[in-house]
Parts: structure tokens; C-alpha cells; sequence
């Protein structure tokens, strides 16, 4: 397969929003990519010309936060998301990020095996930390 990774620019939201709204029941707003773009530590992966999945974090101080990374449920269970994942975490550990922590829905289970099996662990967890009342569970990965 012809992957690679890019920069997530303006012309990549229309297919960004489409893997979001197939991946989550209260999907991230145009806006809200908008505003990653600025962030400037938002990626996307490319099969070709086709976009397959996303993912971005950000910095405060030497610690990153992991802030969404979905692969188009197509593309599932080929190692698209762990070397996206690598990417992001190196892209993170060259700016100074010593660690980085998540948010995981707790009934996320193909997320939390996804994260626990690319070294990160479970440290706490946010009761109704989302809209619909679901926990979070927190995780984190030293760099
Ligand atoms: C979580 C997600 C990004 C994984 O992407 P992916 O490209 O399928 O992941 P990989 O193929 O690299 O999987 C690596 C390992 O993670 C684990 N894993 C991934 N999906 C899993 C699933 N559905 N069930 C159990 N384990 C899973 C497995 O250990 C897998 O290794 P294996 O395939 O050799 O068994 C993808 O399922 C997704 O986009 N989900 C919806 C969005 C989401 O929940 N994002 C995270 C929110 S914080």
C-alpha cells in the first residue's frame, strides 16, 4: 500500500470530517479542525490521493496531549493507525514532549487495546467526562 503521511491543511477537512463522522457518535465540528490546522501538530495519512485516516496532539510545556487520531473504518487492522500513532509521537518527542497523555472512552475497548498495545498505560480515569455522561479513561506514554 501507497501510505504516507502530510501536514493536515484546508484542502484535507471535507475527507477528515467524513472519518469523523464514521468514527465517533459526536463528531469534532469543522471549527474545531480549523483551529488544529493553526495548531500546526495535526497530520493526516494518504493511501495516494486518498485520505484514510488523522490524528494531532498538542504541546503545553513538555507534556503533549494526543487530541484525536481515527483511520477510516475501511482501512482497520493494517497498522495505518500504529504508524500514524509513531509518527505523532515522534513528531512529539523532537519538539521536547516527555510525555504525552489521552482520553479514551472507557467503552472505546479497539482503542484502549490500540494504545495499551503501543506502550501507553492506564493511569485514572474522568467520570463524565463526556457529553453523553461516558467515562474517560487517561493514558499515558513516557517518549
Ligand atoms: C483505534 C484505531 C485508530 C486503530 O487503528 P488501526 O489502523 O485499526 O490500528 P492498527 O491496525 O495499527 O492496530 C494495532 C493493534 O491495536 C489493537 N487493535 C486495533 N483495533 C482493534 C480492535 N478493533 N479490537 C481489538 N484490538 C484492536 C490490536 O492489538 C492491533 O494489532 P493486531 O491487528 O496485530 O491485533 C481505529 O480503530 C479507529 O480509527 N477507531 C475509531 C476512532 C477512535 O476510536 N480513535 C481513538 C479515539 S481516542
Amino acid at each position: 500500500m501507497d501510505v504516507s503521511i502530510h501536514s493536515f491543511k484546508m484542502e484535507d477537512i471535507n475527507g477528515v470530517l467524513e472519518i469523523e463522522s464514521l468514527s465517533f457518535n459526536d463528531p469534532w465540528t469543522k471549527r474545531m479542525f480549523e483551529e488544529e490546522i493553526k495548531n500546526g501538530n495535526f497530520y493526516v495519512v494518504k493511501e495516494g490521493e486518498r485520505l484514510i485516516g488523522y490524528g494531532g496532539f498538542v504541546i503545553v510545556m513538555d507534556e503533549g496531549n494526543l487530541v484525536n487520531l481515527a483511520i477510516h473504518p475501511l482501512y482497520r487492522r493494517r497498522g495505518i493507525g500504529t504508524r500514524l500513532l509513531r509518527f505523532l509521537m515522534d513528531r512529539a518527542k523532537g519538539k521536547g514532549v516527555k510525555k504525552i497523555f489521552l482520553e479514551v472512552r472507557r467503552k472505546n475497548i479497539p482503542a484502549i487495546s490500540f494504545y495499551l498495545k503501543n506502550g501507553f498505560l492506564k493511569i485514572g480515569e474522568r467520570k463524565g467526562y463526556y457529553n453523553n455522561g461516558e467515562d474517560a479513561i487517561i493514558m499515558v506514554c513516557h517518549l
